[in-house]
């Protein structure tokens, strides 16, 4: 069992802060990394904090890939809730990362396992993820993998939980309009990223990081898987922290 490396800040803009320095330092050692990205509240201070320092000469987006972990089913990468939609409207639109170098699961596939093997083929033709960002889900999910039985290996589709859909409906006019599937990284795809950064903020998470990251590890609790990850990096704000 491997413990990860906690870093406490004060508040969400601290942790972004030091989220984006992990960020910048790979960017700059080596500009044609390939990163792996996330959606949710917990990433857009930092997605700002990188606008800021792209735009401040620090970065250079350029020649960077980025293969983000998940997309409602049935969603359109122009509707307002698709995770395409998220990740140009608070990240792409403002950097110099080019279009043909982002890519996000279809949320249109009709094939699902061809569209899943392209996508996970694709980023091995880039050379893997030297970077993937994550959120914690409240019940310990990382995309979208929901606690099942088995911990799900390659990009496939899930059937969103009650918790999820309810925690994600802020986002939607009701609960009706959340999607009840989605498709997602497996949690292989995510464990075989080089380094891991995670990012959680707020009280209403502080039992499932101490759940994740010093409970056993099951598939009950998917993050749990984490502690197998040789590199991973904990930002927690002093809230998400608060029950270590
Ligand atoms: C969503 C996403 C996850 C995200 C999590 C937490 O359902 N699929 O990638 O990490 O839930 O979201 P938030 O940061 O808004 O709490």
């Amino acid at each position: 069992m491997l413990y990860p490396k906690i870093l406490i800040a004060a508040n969400p803009e601290e942790c972004a802060k030091l989220a984006a320095n992990h960020f910048e330092e790979l960017i700059c050692s080596k500009p044609a990394c390939v990163l792996g990205l996330a959606t949710g509240s917990t990433p857009i201070p930092l997605y700002q904090e990188l606008i800021a320092r792209e735009k401040a000469g620090k970065i250079d987006f350029s020649r960077v890939r980025s293969a983000n972990l998940d997309e409602y089913k049935g969603l359109t990468g122009d509707h307002p809730q698709s995770y395409r939609f998220f990740m140009q409207d608070n990240l792409f639109n403002h950097i110099g990362i080019k279009p043909e170098n982002t890519i996000v699961p279809d949320g249109l596939a009709t094939d699902v396992e061809a569209m899943a093997k392209a996508y996970e083929a694709q980023i091995e033709a880039w050379g893997g993820v030297d970077l993937q960002l994550l959120g914690l889900g409240h019940d310990g999910h990382i995309g979208f993998n929901e606690p099942e039985d088995v911990f799900p290996v390659h990009t496939h589709e899930v059937e969103l939980t009650a918790m999820t859909r309810e925690a994600n409906k802020r986002f939607f006019g009701s609960l009706e309009e959340v999607p009840t599937a989605a498709y997602t990284m497996g949690v292989g795809t995510v464990m075989a990223a080089r380094s891991i950064l995670m990012i959680v903020t707020g009280a209403d998470k502080a039992q499932i990081v101490k759940d994740s990251f010093f409970g056993p590890v099951t598939p009950q609790v998917p993050a749990s898987i984490l502690q197998f990850h040789p590199d991973v990096t904990v930002i927690l704000d002093e809230a998400a922290a608060s029950k270590l």
